[in-house]
């Protein structure tokens, strides 16, 4: 009687993966990503092919300002870029970070993981790497990443990510100099920045084969802290990070995360969520623990996160902020027909 149960729920449990494979899954309301991810497996390309393809799409449409060019300049007005891919067979990794001059960074990711044997280069060697490999250099800079960086200007060089500097960072634009007094500061209380400053394009794409490919997109925080000498270098966030921006294990499923990236790769919250679905949790459960263990430490972060496993199950969840309280993200799945918009409720 026991094997029989048991022989009936992975028989449903394997029917269910039958029919709701393949899937994509992504962060936000980004419907042309998940709809050239979806295509790109319609047409037989791998799921590596379909997450880099709809990661592309949203760096071409400048996803939300926040992801691709001419969004997010930093405290100089340069627009930086991060991304990374994961493949879930091999589990290798390509990641770019701080990529300058260089629009299609998912791609220029790709190329690390598959024309060298690092995992993730940085700033000019990156946007050098891009060029050898034939990608165009141009210039990131808009008219919209001009006026938010003139407008920062204007107002103080308000928000920003200083602390412990003088003159007061609250109050004045730089050069800066470190504090005497460092205080231990409560960043909660600090002046953050709005939920639009910190968005990635994070997606998951599972095969019916059950192979896993994560991948993400992002130009990061805007007026991210730079660095001037002897070169050019910026604040690298938690996208191209890998378990903090994504991570894919064909074993198990995928995850990928957006928000505020300085609080959240502390906790490489998207190797813990595939961590807690390898035992067994379900996917929305998942990512609801690898929130929760964020919010013990900075319950005011802004964050999300999309799970999915390779039974064809998915969820996300997302820490309720003042002015954050449903989280958008897409799916397709051969039983949402089309790409399909989900939100979830923040805890
Ligand atoms: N999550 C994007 C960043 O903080 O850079």
């Amino acid at each position: 009687m026991h094997y029989l149960h048991v022989f009936a729920l992975s028989l449903s449990a394997s029917l269910f993966a039958e029919a709701s494979l393949p899937l994509v899954i992504n962060t936000w309301p980004f419907q042309d990503a998940t709809a050239a991810a979806w295509s790109a497996l319609q047409r037989g390309e791998s799921v590596l092919d379909a997450v880099e393809t709809g990661c592309a799409t949203c760096e071409r449409e400048q996803c939300d300002g926040s992801v691709g060019y001419g969004g997010s300049p930093d405290e100089t007005g340069e627009t930086t870029l991060d991304a990374m891919i994961m493949n879930g067979d091999s589990m290798e990794v390509g990641a770019v970070a701080d990529l300058r001059r260089v629009k299609n960074a998912i791609s220029v990711a790709r190329a690390v993981m598959e024309h060298t044997t690092h995992t993730l280069l940085v700033g000019e060697m990156a946007s050098v790497f891009a060029q050898n490999m034939g990608f165009k250099a141009e210039d990131l800079t808009t008219n919209t990443s001009k006026s938010i960086f003139a407008k920062w200007l204007g107002q103080n060089c308000q928000p920003n990510f200083r602390k412990n500097v003088s003159p007061d960072p609250r109050t004045s634009c730089g050069p800066y100099k470190p504090s005497v007094e460092v205080k231990r500061m409560d960043e909660q209380n600090h002046t953050r920045l709005d939920v639009h400053s910190h968005d990635t394009i994070g997606m998951v794409v599972i095969g019916r084969n059950r192979s896993v490919a994560a991948g993400t997109s992002t130009n990061g925080a805007r007026h991210k802290v730079p660095g001037y000498k002897p070169i050019l270098t910026v604040r690298v966030g938690d996208s191209p990070i890998a378990g903090a921006g994504s991570y894919a294990d064909s074993t198990v499923g995928g995850a990928a995360a957006t928000g505020d990236g300085d609080v959240m790769m502390r906790f490489l919250p998207s190797f813990l969520a595939v961590e807690l679905m390898r035992r067994g949790i379900d996917p929305a459960s998942a990512c609801k623990a690898a929130l929760t263990r964020i919010k013990t430490y900075y319950p005011g972060f802004f964050g999300a996160v999309i799970c999915a496993n390779i039974q064809g199950e998915y969820g996300a969840a997302c820490n309720r902020v003042p002015g954050f309280s449903q989280f958008s993200y897409m799916v397709s799945t051969p039983l949402t027909n089309n790409p399909l918009l989900k939100k979830v409720d923040c805890f």
